[in-house]
């Protein structure tokens, strides 16, 4: 039979019009709906602290306040709101300090501050909210929220242990286990613990593991943070003897990463535990002394890149019972005091990693006697359950590939060095499970072996991802398209994995800047990504550098590679502004705002006379056809026009944030950047330097030609592309550009025709080849020459799924508006084309459900559109009169709600308030590409 790649075995050969392979188990292609139908007119939902549902680290002295208006009419305005926020005190019945607010006339209802309440450090409050409306009601209170804080700036109280030993590069130890005894005369009525690592923790407590989270307490840039994470652990305590303990493993700590970097070579745990009694009186109890420490448990190795080992011989459910039943030897930790850190504590601000789904392979099959491979149909990443009965002793293994070799085989090349092997030494009783715990893969296919006859259900795909909730979904009628929109969801859940990765199986896994910053438009529409951004923007920070190779890191946490590569350096200023866009966080950009100026002020010392010259970078990475490092244009060309548009983004959000100090320095950067680009790039003709795609792609997308030179401009992109057959010839910078661009100068109808095309180079060659993630390379598979020779060859790499913002935002035509951020007011401008007879998306804004829905039937166009209360849309439709636009069968013009109707080039383009409309637009007999 002929080897067809990464196609599930499933699936039948039977020809079929769209992707073979439709969305595996687990997946809802449905929209996102509102949860609960409300019983009042009005009310209020979706309550959020600092963006988070579960809020229970809170480190701002300023915490703010979000929620979401459920309503059963439209047009409605949040017109005012009282907010109460109470503290929770240990007694029962007895409540804490009250905080009040008047009643504030204002329409605002997310990231809301209650003037006069500081929060005190360490505390649970609760808090709710009632508002009121433009149609004189009131939704009374909500439900009642929790939100805990942390250190709040105070110190952390515990000292740090670990057990001595050092690692060396590229050396991995057993898991070390801690643990400490305490006797508690009775219970307490609240405990909270928190627990910090240089290195990864699992913390329990009497015998049971304390949450479900994963790779506590993160990776944050260990040189200048320490994250924490705070658990209510007030149902595991008890009276009497009482055991705390953590399990601690390297993690990205002293495990190796890519190059050659270790962060420390001892990882170490430090914890405390508030335990409140009713009289309100806190207790503290630290790591520190009198703790033990055992290497003995039954976690043999662990590493992130290589895999771990487990030997359930050695296992002991009830080490941290009260009476321990282990025989491990246990020894004095070495301490570390607390105050020889100079790293500063910051409670977690994104949500933990936790396990998300679970998937069942598709097939099974024996390749080699005693050798069986799972396939589970989707590229995941996460690990395998695993389900054995074997013999006392006896080693089960399992191996892990993204990818089938033609004989069958794992093909195990894109792990480079990564050894991803998972081994388990069975404790011979019955049907044993297991799962790893502190390290991950990259997969869709297993390996099984050591077991002469797998059990049925033997293994199971576990899908881990840090837990943002889903926002968005896209469906059309491009079957097509509708997987790539999946491929791009699986491989941001794949690379959001506490940081926005560059893949998620190789000897790499690192937060690579460029990738995060053409990918963010997309992710921010898939899923709540704002506090996941907000988190690792403090490392992206910790990486600037100084001095004129300085520069955000190419890395972060930094690792050892670069600085300031153009397209990768301005990660710390692009994605704090799209992030603001999608959410409307200020905090966000208020703190990014001095290390984004340090960096403008640091380009501008490269590039003395506007151009910046910086030392050769990644260029554009990828691009079909060329060499690492050497695709076109030229170094100076993308470093220009990113410092340009460094340099108007830095502008715009200086402007926001009232620092007008800096803003006609700011403003004389980017003229300079643009002059000095169009002087020394643009020739006369409109044709720009090294004459590729993205010279041109980069010029428009970021504003830099002349009026008088555009159309030149314009022509000679066309013409790089048809040079092509219109298919791209892009790497990571010019392919998040292609469509937008193409789009924006009226040309929708060769976006749509790029984007389709099933021929290499473009997306839908690797779906047609079995993706069912985006690939690192357009190559990266191809039937002539099967997998490509380069070492660095992904298969879940979410570079190129940055076109998918466009399905959002051009297909459906949702977009947020930078003037009233976090979908305050937003656009419903769809532009229908490649064929498609439908198209819908949903975004879950922080207002709630936004909608645009349309379908072509005949001549017409069906609209239906759907705004959350107190906000606005911008509905912008394909015709130029009008008079040729219903709304609700009726006549635009006699709607109550419709306002500011009007024609902006081609289009109308009309206002509506909160809820749902059916628009109707009768399609012009050509409707050509519309343009803004
Ligand atoms: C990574 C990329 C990254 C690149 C730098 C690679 O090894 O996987 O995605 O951006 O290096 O060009």
């Amino acid at each position: 039979m002929a080897w067809e790649p990464a196609r599930p075995a499933t699936a039948d050969s039977k020809q079929v019009e769209g992707p073979a392979h439709l969305p595996p188990d687990g997946v809802s292609p449905a929209a996102p709906s509102e949860p609960e139908e409300p019983k009042l007119a009005l009310a209020v939902r979706d309550l959020r602290c600092e963006g988070l549902i579960e809020a229970e680290q809170v480190d701002t002295v300023e915490p703010r306040f979000s929620w979401r208006l459920v309503a059963t009419v439209r047009d409605v305005r949040q017109t005012a709101y009282q907010l109460r926020v109470d503290e929770v005190t240990g007694a029962p019945g007895a409540t804490g300090a009250s905080f009040l607010s008047k009643r504030i006339e204002s329409d605002q209802s997310q990231w809301v501050t209650l003037k006069g309440f500081s929060p005190k450090p360490r505390t649970t409050y609760t808090w709710k909210v009632r508002i009121w409306n433009n149609h004189g009601q009131e939704s009374g209170w909500s439900a009642a929220r929790p939100f805990s804080t942390g250190l709040l700036g105070g110190k952390w109280p515990a000292d740090w242990i670990g057990d001595g030993r050092l690692l060396k590069l590229h050396e991995t130890l057993p898991a070390r286990h801690f643990r400490s005894h305490f006797k508690l005369d009775r219970p307490p009525v609240r405990a909270r613990l928190f627990v910090s690592a240089q290195g990864l923790v699992e913390p329990w407590i009497n015998g049971r593991a304390v949450s479900e989270d994963r790779f506590t307490p993160g990776w944050p840039d260990y040189r200048h943070h320490l994250f924490y994470a705070a658990y209510d652990v007030t149902s595991l305590l008890r009276k009497g003897e009482n055991v705390w303990g953590m399990i601690l493993a390297d993690g990205w700590y002293s495990g190796t990463m890519l190059p050659h970097h270790q962060s420390g070579p001892q990882p170490r745990v430090s914890a405390f535990l508030d335990l409140v009694d009713t009289q309100g009186r806190v207790t503290t109890l630290t790591t520190g002394a009198d703790w033990l420490t055992t290497d003995q448990g039954p976690i043999r190795m662990t590493s992130i890149y290589h895999g771990e080992t487990f030997e359930a011989l050695r296992d002991r459910a009830g080490w941290s019972a009260p009476s321990p039943d282990d025989d491990w030897s246990w020894r004095p930790v070495e301490v570390r005091k607390a105050k020889h850190y100079s790293q500063a504590l910051l409670g977690r601000l994104a949500p933990p990693v936790r396990r998300i789904e679970r998937l069942k392979p598709k097939s099974v099959t024996e390749v080699k006697p005693g050798v069986f491979i799972y396939d589970l149909g989707q590229n995941i990443v996460g690990w395998a359950r695993l389900r054995v009965q074997a013999e006392q002793g006896s080693q089960v293994q399992l191996r892990f590939s993204e990818m089938l070799s033609p004989d069958g085989q794992l093909f195990l090349g894109s792990l480079r060095t990564a050894k991803a092997t998972a081994r388990y030494q069975a404790r011979g009783r019955g049907v044993e499970e297991w799962e790893p715990r502190f390290t991950y893969f990259g997969f869709r296919y297993v390996e099984l072996t050591g077991v002469e006859k797998p059990l049925d259900g033997a293994i199971e795909g576990v899908v881990v991802h840090s837990d943002l909730p889903r926002i968005g979904s896209f469906e059309s009628s491009d079957p097509w398209l509708n997987r790539l929109h999946q491929n791009a969801l699986w491989s941001q859940k794949g690379n959001f994995l506490e940081l926005p990765t560059d893949c998620p199986q190789r000897d790499e896994r690192l937060g690579w800047t460029g990738d995060a910053q053409i990918f963010a438009p997309t992710a921010l529409y898939n899923m709540d990504s704002g506090p996941f951004f907000r988190q690792w923007l403090f490392s992206v920070r910790d990486g600037l550098r100084d001095g004129l190779d300085g520069g955000f890191p190419d890395t972060a946490p930094h690792t050892g590679w670069g600085f300031g590569s153009a397209g990768w350096g301005e990660a710390g200023i692009v994605i704090p502004w799209v992030t603001f866009l999608h959410t409307g966080d200020r905090q966000l950009l208020a703190e990014s705002f001095p290390s984004i100026q340090h960096a403008v002020e640091l380009m501008a010392k490269q590039a003395p006379d506007g151009i910046r010259r910086s030392k050769p970078a990644w260029g554009d990475w990828l691009a079909p056809g060329y060499e690492r490092y050497k695709a076109p244009p030229r170094n100076e060309l993308i470093a220009t026009a990113y410092y340009a548009h460094a340099t108007d983004l830095a502008g715009r959000i200086a402007k926001i944030l009232g620092r007008l100090e800096v803003l006609s320095s700011n403003a004389v950067l980017h003229q300079r950047a643009r002059a000095a680009f169009q002087k020394e790039f643009i020739a006369a003709d409109g044709r720009i330097a090294d004459d590729v795609q993205t010279s041109y792609l980069l010029a428009l997308a970021f504003d830099l030609v002349p009026a008088e030179l555009r159309s030149k401009v314009v022509a000679h992109l066309i013409r790089t592309l048809a040079q092509k057959d219109n298919h791209l010839a892009t790497g990571f910078l010019g392919t998040a550009l292609i469509n937008p661009v193409l789009s924006s100068i009226g040309r929708a109808d060769l976006a749509y025709e790029v984007l389709q095309k099933k021929t290499f180079p473009g997306w839908l060659f690797s779906i047609k080849n079995g993706a069912t993630t985006i690939w690192e390379r357009w190559d990266s598979w191809t039937p002539e020459q099967g997998f490509n020779p380069d070492n660095m060859n992904s298969f879940n790499h979410y570079a190129y799924g940055s076109v998918v913002g466009w399905l959002y935002d051009t297909v459906a035509g949702l977009q947020p508006l930078p003037d009233a951020p976090g979908w305050k007011r937003f656009r419903v401008a769809p532009i229908p084309g490649g064929g498609l007879t439908h198209a819908s998306a949903s975004i879950r804004t922080p207002y709630g459900v936004a909608t645009s829905r349309w379908r072509i039937e005949g001549k017409d166009l069906h609209l239906s559109a759907t705004i959350p209360p107190n906000t606005r849309a911008e509905v912008v439709l394909p015709a130029r009169d009008p008079a040729e636009v219903a709304l609700d069968g009726a006549p635009l013009a006699q709607h109550a709600l419709a306002s500011g109707i009007q024609t902006v080039g081609d289009r109308t383009q009309l206002t509506l308030p909160s809820g749902a409309y059916d628009l109707l637009v009768r399609v012009p007999e050509n409707p050509g590409p519309a343009s803004d």
